[in-house]
């Protein structure tokens, strides 16, 4: 470990919210290894590792070389993910497949392969989760489901790893300014297009909801700012709504009864 400075591994740091937390954690004195998929970071201080979490070389080359050379992990920030939005029935099997190999499995595979590092190190993980892992919504089956997933996840693994001094938590935004959501509405639109579709009033409203409510979209450095207290502080929680005024919606759904919130 370099000059006893704290080694924090993100992946999907080359944007968004994952490039908020590489520099936020440099910022605060970390070694940052900032995993990328295509897109090389090139920002001063950080460590560009190439990761994409659904292939199985990259996380052994990249868990190997954090390793190397620093022998230990003090924390694993899992962000990288993206938003696959359409109906089920409009879905491509392998779109679907790869929304979950990218949100769900290549997580899990990294975090499996960077525990040995974050034992020793008796370190953190952090999952970026989502409201959508706590609330559902038309044409997020996908994309709710594998953060459904995160959640369960992050509650297990907590509790697997406890007696490991290794604690986790799982931050969950609402709606930020980032790629995500111009990326999750090509997918939509594209499904738009298809023909016949029965589903079109879901993507018009869809379309609509997001152009009328651009003032809800907070920056990313608000879901840093969570990240990097679930990864430093001594008392970090299990659980972070980044949400703002968002967070109403999930307030809705637990006093309102089922149908009258749908
Ligand atoms: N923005 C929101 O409204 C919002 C709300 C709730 C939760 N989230 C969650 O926040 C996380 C970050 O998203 P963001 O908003 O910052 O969007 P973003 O700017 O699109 O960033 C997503 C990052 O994930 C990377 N990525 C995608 N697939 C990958 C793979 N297979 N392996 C490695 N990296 C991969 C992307 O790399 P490339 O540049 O190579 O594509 C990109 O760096 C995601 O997990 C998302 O679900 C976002």
């Amino acid at each position: 470990m370099e000059s006893g400075k704290k080694v924090v591994l993100i992946t999907g740091a080359s944007s968004g919210i994952g490039l908020a937390c590489a520099g936020m954690f440099r910022d605060a004195g970390w070694t940052v290894y900032a995993g990328f998929r295509s897109h090389r970071i090139t920002a001063p201080g950080m460590l560009p590792v190439r990761l994409d979490v659904c292939k199985g070389q990259d996380i052994r080359r990249a868990v190997a070389l954090v390793g190397r050379r620093e022998g230990r992990l003090d924390c694993l920030v899992n962000n990288a993910g993206f938003g696959l939005m359409g109906a089920l029935e409009d879905l491509e099997a392998k779109d679907i497949c790869l929304q979950f190999e990218t949100n769900v499995i290549g997580l899990m595979l990294l975090t499996r392969a960077v525990l040995p590092l974050l034992r020793e190190a008796r370190g953190r993980i952090v999952n970026v989760g989502s409201m959508a892992g706590l609330i559902e919504f038309p044409l997020g089956c996908a994309y709710c489901e594998t953060k459904f997933a995160v959640e369960g996840l992050s509650d297990s693994l907590a509790m697997e790893l406890s007696d490991f001094g290794v604690k986790v938590s799982i931050v969950e935004p609402g709606p930020i300014r980032t790629n995500f959501t111009q990326a999750a509405a090509k997918f939509a639109d594209k499904l738009e297009r298809k023909k016949g579709s029965p589903y079109l009033p879901y993507y018009e409203i869809r379309k609509r909801l997001m152009s009328d409510n651009a003032w809800l979209y907070l920056p990313p450095r608000d879901v840093a700012r969570a990240v990097l207290h679930a990864a430093a502080s001594e008392r970090p929680r299990r659980k972070y709504l980044v949400a703002g005024p968002m967070g109403l919606y999930l307030l809705a759904k637990a006093v309102l009864p089922q149908a009258v919130f749908e």
